[in-house]
């Protein structure tokens, strides 16, 4: 939405035809012509790079915000539940990103931002799954932007602490969620908007000069 409000042409992708239609038509409040794009896609079982056909031309930016998360101490970690969430997680945005790259889908001067999470360094029970799978991409992201600078692409993460989302709703107990937001410097859990801001401000030509970074959203969680 921020950056639509800021002058570019969306394309959103979501596996929900009738969410994907309450986008468009937030959108569309926000700019009046017909310029945004809905793709359906399951991003799941290493489907990801058949999304760049479904593109019309290059783009300027890519956000991969697409995740799930498992909850499961070490004892009932398996295969399936390694697969389905590395699956989202990891392989589709390094997929996605190699598709668009061998295609040349991202314009000189783009940015690329995925959305990791503080999980990957902050240890919290039952979470090896999750916090393996936003790791593992951590560590893409630097490599992609050593790899994509000659070209003039940056890539960047956004890690977010608690965000206030579907995802925390389905995995948290409210007593839980209060609890841990308690214990947040700033105060309080994160907005989807405190997440969006930042994405926007990689995205954008203020972080010219910025790649291979994990910026930290998290409202002061971390520095505990
Ligand atoms: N909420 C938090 O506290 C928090 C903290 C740190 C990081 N994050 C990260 O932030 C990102 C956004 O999460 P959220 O909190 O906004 O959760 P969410 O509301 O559950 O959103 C998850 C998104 O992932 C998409 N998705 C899931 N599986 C997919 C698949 N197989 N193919 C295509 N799209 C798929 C969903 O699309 P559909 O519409 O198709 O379901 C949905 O848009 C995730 O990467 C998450 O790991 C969240």
């Amino acid at each position: 939405m921020r950056l639509a409000e800021l002058g570019a042409s969306v394309v959103v992708v979501g596996r929900d035809l009738g969410r994907l239609h309450e986008v468009q038509n937030q959108l569309s409040v926000l700019s009046d012509d017909q310029r945004h794009e809905l793709v359906v896609a399951d991003l799941a079982n290493g489907s990801a790079s058949g999304l760049t056909e479904k593109l019309d031309s290059p783009v300027d930016v890519v956000i991969h915000s697409a995740g799930v998360n498992t909850k499961s101490p070490l004892k009932f970690i398996s295969s399936e539940k390694l697969d389905s969430v590395f699956g989202i997680n990891t392989f589709a945005p390094m997929l996605l990103m190699q598709s668009l790259v061998k295609k040349k889908m991202i314009n000189k001067g783009g940015s690329v931002v995925f959305v990791s999470s503080i999980a990957s360094d902050y240890a919290t029970l039952s979470n090896g799954i999750y916090a393996a799978s936003k790791g593992a991409i951590d560590s893409f992201v630097r490599i992609a932007a050593l790899e994509l600078a000659s070209q003039g692409i940056r890539v960047n993460a956004v890690s977010p602490g608690l965000v206030d989302s579907r995802m925390q709703d389905a995995y948290l107990l409210e007593e839980a969620v209060a609890e841990f937001s308690k214990q947040i410097p700033l105060g309080r859990m994160g907005k989807v908007e405190d997440v969006a801001e930042s994405v926007v401000f990689l995205a954008s030509e203020s972080a010219a000069w910025v790649t291979g970074i994990n910026l930290v959203v998290d409202g002061g969680t971390t520095l505990r």
